[in-house]
C-alpha cells in the first residue's frame, strides 16, 4: 500500500464551508482537493493502491483525520468541486462512501497508529533540505510519505515523525506544490514498480 500523510493547517473541520469558495472559507480545501486527486488518480482509474490521510487542523473542531482509500472509493470523480464536497459530506456525517473514512484522532496518533500496523513501516518526510530523492537506489516498500501544505509541516510534528523509521527527503532546490511532490513520488514508484 502506498500511503500519503497531508498536514492541512488551516483546512476546515465542519462541512459548513462553501464550495464555491474552497481557498477561502474551506481553509485551502483547494490545495487538499489537488493532493487527494494526485494521490488517487491516473487517467481513466483510480490507483487502488494508495490512500492518503488528510491531517485538517482548521476550525472549529480539529484535529479530524479524513482518508481516502483507492481500493474502495465509490463514485467520487477526481475535480477538485466534487472531491472537497465529498469531504462536506463525510464531515457531516450525512452520507458515507466506502473508501472515505473520517477519525477524531492527531496526526500524531495516526503517525503512532501507521508505525504499528506493520513491520517496516517507513516515513519519509518530505523536505526540500533533506537527502536528494536521486541519491537514494529504491524506496522502501512499506513507505508512508509525510507533506505539509503551503505553511509547511510543523517542527513540533516532524519532530514527532523523527522518533520513528523515517529519512528526510528532498525533490530538489525548487518548492514544488504538495500535490506536485505526491505526482513526482508515485512517478518514481511506478518507474521502480514498488
Ligand atoms: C509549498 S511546500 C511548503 C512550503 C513551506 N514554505 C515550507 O517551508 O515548507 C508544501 C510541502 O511540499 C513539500 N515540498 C515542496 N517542495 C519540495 C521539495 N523540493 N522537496 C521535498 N519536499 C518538497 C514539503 O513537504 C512542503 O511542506
Amino acid at each position: 500500500m502506498r500511503q500519503f500523510i497531508l498536514y492541512a493547517e488551516k483546512a476546515s473541520t465542519s462541512p459548513d464551508f462553501s464550495l464555491d469558495d474552497l481557498p477561502g472559507s474551506g481553509g485551502r480545501m483547494d490545495l487538499v482537493a489537488r493532493c487527494i486527486c494526485n494521490a488517487l488518480w491516473i487517467s481513466h482509474a483510480l490507483r487502488r493502491d494508495t490512500c492518503i490521510h488528510v491531517v485538517a487542523c482548521g476550525s472549529p473542531n480539529p484535529p479530524v483525520v479524513i482518508s481516502f482509500y483507492g481500493d474502495t472509493l465509490r463514485g467520487v470523480s477526481p475535480d477538485e468541486r466534487n472531491i472537497a464536497a465529498w469531504i462536506k459530506k463525510a464531515l457531516s456525517r450525512k452520507r458515507r462512501n466506502p473508501g472515505i473514512i473520517i477519525r477524531k484522532i492527531s496526526f500524531q496518533q495516526l503517525i503512532e497508529e501507521l508505525a504499528s500496523e506493520g513491520e517496516g513501516t517507513f516515513f519519509y518526510i518530505l523536505d526540500e533540505k533533506g537527502t536528494d530523492m536521486a541519491r537514494l537506489k529504491k524506496l522502501k516498500e512499506a513507505s508512508v510519505f509525510v507533506l505539509g501544505d503551503h505553511l509547511g509541516l510543523p517542527e513540533k510534528e516532524e519532530k514527532f515523525v523523527e522518533r520513528f523509521e523515517h529519512e528526510k527527503i528532498s525533490l530538489g532546490t525548487t518548492s514544488y506544490l504538495a500535490s506536485q511532490c505526491i505526482t513526482v513520488l508515485h512517478y518514481e514508484r511506478d518507474k521502480n514498480k514498488i
